[in-house]
């Protein structure tokens, strides 16, 4: 088992409002950007990195890399507006792959377990995603009112990674470049397609950091797994 992983890394983090890229806030001391890449570099499956970063900050996350020895990082490409375009920047720079991630950088917790799932999954089917069971009561709203009660047992939320077999996902971004279609997932480019995309059950810990309360729960997480 092989893979290559892409890890979109040029947002901006305006809901985290940290007044810079908040894949540089510290979590136990490192970087979360550096957490994430580490599951990666861990990783013997994992043959090469392709991180899409934003032009001014590529120097100083090459420092970065430097400090903590991330040595599989292929190339570093310009982001672009939509993190549609920054995975796009990245799938163009892929010469021979097979089995392609795409991880957000924003991830930290991630395992390689469901990494592994996942890209066995792909190895299958073709493309399969992260994803876990709904846990509230979820409820259709429309101005202020309750319109209906959805049943919660087929509903997922949607992390990543999402792995794909590399032709099926660059079909899907050239698809998705042509009809000028931007989705919220790799996997709606896919499903567009027509093509069946497999859910693999992830982990509650797989949170995006996102807002300042996500650092709350990252600490706790770090806490109870390295103490
Ligand atoms: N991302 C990216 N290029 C963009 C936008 C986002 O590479 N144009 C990356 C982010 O760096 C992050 C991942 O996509 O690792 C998931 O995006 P999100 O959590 O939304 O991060 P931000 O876009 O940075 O945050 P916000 O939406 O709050 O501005
Ligand atoms: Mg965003």
């Amino acid at each position: 088992m092989q893979y290559d992983v892409i890890l979109p890394a040029a947002g901006s983090g305006k809901r985290m409002a940290a007044g810079h890229n908040k894949l540089f806030l510290e979590l136990r001391n490192k970087p979360i950007l550096i957490h994430t890449l580490e599951v990666f570099q861990q990783d013997e499956a994992c043959r090469g990195i392709w991180l899409a970063v934003k032009p001014d900050e590529k120097a100083y996350i090459q420092t970065l890399l430097e400090k903590y020895h991330i040595t599989k990082v292929k190339a570093m490409p310009n982001g672009g507006e939509e993190r549609q375009h920054s995975v796009v920047a990245c799938v163009k720079q892929i010469e021979d792959g097979q089995i392609v991630l795409v991880h957000d950088a924003a991830r930290p917790f991630i395992t390689i377990p469901i990494i592994h799932e996942l890209v066995e999954a792909a190895e299958k089917k073709g493309a399969a995603i992260a994803g876990v069971k709904a846990k509230d009561t979820m409820k259709v709203v429309e101005n202020g009112k309750i319109k209906g009660t959805v049943d919660r047992s087929s509903l997922w939320m949607i992390q990543t990674p999402q792995a794909f077999d590399f032709t099926l996902l660059k079909k899907a971004e050239q698809q998705a470049e042509t009809d000028n279609f931007l989705g919220t997932d790799e996997a709606m480019l896919v499903e567009r397609l027509g093509q069946s995309v497999y859910i693999v059950e992830s982990s509650y810990e797989n949170v995006k950091i996102t807002t300042k309360e996500d650092l709350i729960f990252g600490d706790a997480i770090l806490s109870q797994r390295i103490g």
